[in-house]
Order: C-alpha cells, then sequence, then structure tokens
C-alpha cells in the first residue's frame, strides 16, 4: 500500500514528545496503515497456551481482515493457520474457540491435517495436487506460553532477543502449567493507539485507579524531582534503596527483576518485577494473594509484581499466585478490543483455592476506568479544539517510547516505500 501524501506528512512532521495528530487516532486510512504496517509486520500477542490445554483445542482470533486459527496438534505442538480454505476461501473454524479432529471445511468437505496439509478433497480428478493446498501457515512464536503470531513473509528476527531476555524473568511463574481461570474481551471507544498510550504510563493511576493503586507506591510512576520537598525526597531515596534491596534479594534466589528496557527495537519490549506495598502479595483489594495454589514452585507470595509489555500491543502482570495478560487488537480507528486473560495454578480449585471474583476484582475495574479514559481522550482527539500536547518526561517516558516507536515502523515503511518506488 502507498500512502498518501498526507500520511507521509504526519509521518515525517511527528514532533518527538508531542501526543499524535489526530487523523493517526481517527483515520480510517491511518488504521488501514496500522493494519498493514504494524499488525501485518511485527509479532502480535494473540493468547497463551493454556487457552488450549489439549491436543485439537484451537481459537481464533482477528487481526484486522486476518482470521488466524491457533491449534494444538497431537505432538503437543501449537501451529497457526489462516483460517480460510484452500478450495473457495470459506472460512474453516467459525468459533471462537473449539476443540477439533482435522480442520473439514463444511462447504465441500476439504479436510486438512494439524499441520495444515490437504489430506481429503473428493472428486477432484486425478490431476489435481493436494500438494500444492494446504492451509497457509503463519509464524507463531511461543515465549514462556505467551503466544505471539507474525503475518509476514518474514517476520522480525528479534524475537529470539525478546525470548533470551524475558524467559528467565518468566520462567519461574510457569504459565504453561497454568490454567485459563477467565477471560473478558472488552471494546473500547477509542483508537488502539489511545488504549497502548494509556497502558504505558501510570500518570493517571493514583486519580483513576482505586484499587489497583492500592499496593503501588507513587513513586513507581515516575516523579518530577524539582517538585519534591526535602520530606519527599528523603521518600524518594528510601524507595529507592528499598527497590535495590528488593532487586538484590529476589535476584539472589534466582528470580530476575532488574528493568529490561528495549522498547525501540523492531520487536519493543520491557520487564521490571516491582514491589507492593504494605508486604502485598499480589494485585487484589487486600493485597494478599488471591489463589492459595502459588505458581510453579514458588513458596513465597511476596514477589512483587513483574511486568512485560511489548510493541505493539501487550503487557502482562506475573504474580505469585496468578496472572494477567492482556492483547489489544484494532476493531475500527474508534474501536478497540482489549482481551484480558487470568491464569492460575492448573491444580487449584475455584471456590476452594480461589474465588473468581476476588481474583479478578481489581481488573475488571482498573480495565472499566481504563476504557473510560480512552473514550474521553477519543472523544477530544475527534474535536477542532485537539492540539497534540507534550508528555511529561518523568511520567510519560514508555508513552513517547510507545509513539517513537510506532512513528519510525512507519517511516521505516514510508523510506522502503519511496526506494521501492523509485526503482520501478
Ligand atoms: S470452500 Fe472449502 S471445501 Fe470448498
Ligand atoms: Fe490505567
Amino acid at each position: 500500500m502507498r500512502f498518501s501524501t498526507d500520511i507521509a506528512n504526519l509521518v515525517q512532521r511527528r514532533v518527538t514528545g508531542q501526543s499524535l495528530e489526530a487523523p493517526f487516532y481517527t483515520s480510517k486510512e491511518v488504521l488501514d496503515l496500522d493494519l498493514e504496517v504494524i499488525f501485518g509486520q511485527h509479532w502480535i500477542f494473540v493468547g497463551v497456551e493454556p487457552q488450549i490445554p489439549e491436543s485439537g483445542d484451537c481459537f481464533t482470533v482477528d487481526i484486522g481482515k486476518a482470521s488466524v486459527l491457533l491449534l494444538r496438534g497431537d505432538d503437543m505442538q501449537i501451529r497457526a493457520f489462516h483460517n480460510v480454505c484452500r478450495h473457495r476461501g470459506a472460512k474453516l473454524v467459525t468459533d471462537p474457540s473449539a476443540t477439533i479432529g482435522n480442520i473439514v471445511c463444511r462447504y465441500h468437505g476439504w479436510t486438512y491435517n494439524e499441520d495444515g496439509e490437504l489430506i481429503l478433497a473428493e472428486h477432484m480428478g486425478s490431476g489435481f495436487k493436494k500438494n500444492c493446498h494446504g492451509l497457509k501457515a503463519v509464524h507463531i512464536r511461543s515465549i514462556s506460553g505467551l503466544i505471539f503470531i507474525c503475518l509476514a513473509e518474514t517476520p522480525p528476527a528479534d524475537i529470539e532477543q525478546v525470548a533470551t531476555t524475558v524467559e528467565p524473568y518468566l520462567a519461574p511463574h510457569d504459565l504453561v502449567n497454568c490454567k485459563v481461570a477467565h477471560i473478558t474481551d472488552i471494546i473500547e471507544e477509542g483508537n488502539w493507539k489511545l488504549t497502548m498510550e494509556n497502558n504505558r504510563e501510570c500518570y493517571h493511576c493514583e486519580s483513576n485507579h482505586p484499587q489497583l493503586t492500592v499496593p503501588l507506591t507513587e513513586f513507581g510512576f515516575g516523579f518530577s524531582p524539582d517538585e519534591l520537598d526535602e520530606r519527599r525526597a528523603e521518600d524518594v531515596k528510601a524507595y529507592e534503596k528499598s527497590l535495590r534491596e528488593a532487586h538484590e534479594a529476589w535476584e539472589g534466589c534466582g528470580l530476575p527483576s532488574s528493568e529490561q528496557e528495549h522498547l525501540r527495537n523492531v520487536t519493543g519490549f520491557r520487564a521490571m518485577r516491582l514491589p507492593l506495598k504494605w508486604e502485598g502479595e499480589s494485585h487484589t483489594v487486600d493485597t494478599k494473594a488471591a489463589c492459595k495454589k502459588l505458581l510453579g514452585n514458588l513458596t513465597d507470595p511476596k514477589l512483587g509484581g513483574l511486568s512485560l509489555w511489548t510493541q505493539p500491543n501487550s503487557w502482562h502482570h506475573f504474580m505469585g499466585d496468578h496472572i494477567v495478560c492482556f492483547s489489544v487488537l484494532p476493531v475500527s480507528a474508534d474501536r478497540t478490543l482489549l482481551r484480558t486473560i487470568w491464569l492460575v495454578n492448573k491444580d487449584a480449585i475455584e471456590g476452594e483455592d480461589y474465588q473468581l471474583d476476588n481474583l479478578t476484582h481489581v481488573w475488571t475495574l482498573t480495565n472499566q476506568q481504563d476504557a473510560e479514559l480512552v473514550r474521553l481522550t477519543q472523544l477530544g482527539c475527534d474535536q477542532p479544539g485537539y492540539e497534540t500536547g507534550p508528555y511529561s518526561e518523568f511520567t510519560e517516558p514508555h508513552v513517547e517510547a510507545f509513539c517513537d516507536w510506532y512513528v519510525s515502523r512507519l517511516r521505516n515503511h514510508l523510506t522502503s516505500d519511496k526506494i521501492e518506488m523509485a526503482a520501478e
């Protein structure tokens, strides 16, 4: 797809440290470009392995117009395919999740095995080559059970750096041996980038998230050093000391915790473990573990919260007792699907080891609060009075990192488009 001059100009004149111009949030043309360049060329987080624990389990995910089928085979490997029949193009699996044997098209019965090979196609004659009509594979990479897919022919190779760096952080939480306790899908009334930007800062948390902030320390959100009086400057010193001590203690017992910041890589990511206040154990209202059975071989619930953020579309919080994963997918220029997945130890029993309401309470409310903030921002961006505004360098550096990454990816595409045009 060629950039229109307008979009090319928007990309070129983006001012570092400022929110994006309105068309980035409102234009259908920009959304189409986002789907092609961002969601069509990068590693997209779509779900977790425990969503399909048994062979034959599958789920589908829509990225723009592409429906992708993720299927666990008899060999327990998960494969991803374009969810479209190679005969006349019928959509194959129509449910969001299912358990199937082979993949059978209901239209004329063409049948594919777990490798996507066409194994049955009646009445096609002796000259028909079944082996030329297998399902089209989609690249897939699981990182400690977090499933990323890439629709590009050649996906970004630096997913391996993500895996090498974050797997030691995630491994103790043993996500592959969890079960999905709950999934919610909400449609936020805003552009997907507003959902992501909102996630990339906690400037708004103190005044909007009364439940989430109970165990979070205010200095973890970033702060302006020149606005601190003497007493608060002492508090900051104490916080920084306690953070160093917590990281040393966790790393001493095999839990990597210090910040890893690579948000401007092609497959951008950041990971860090932060302590929780009040002897906190988990993201719950009383800050206590929501599930009695801890994850993996963990024996101490006081592990703080390990967070992983990936560009362009996910974030994750790993506690000692449960994990919450978030996936963001555009629906239209002003609508976004936010999928939230709560995971607990696979042996945990609902009602005995955990109460679902308690497990999901904080993030259910936090999601609603964030959805409202996204809605308000979308409404504002669509007004004639909207003008780009400044990000706080202290509390919004990761919002800038997201926007800078996003615009750089578009600019990169624009440059390669120009080179191609010159060569034609
Ligand atoms: S379209 Fe699938 S078998 Fe014909
Ligand atoms: Fe929020």
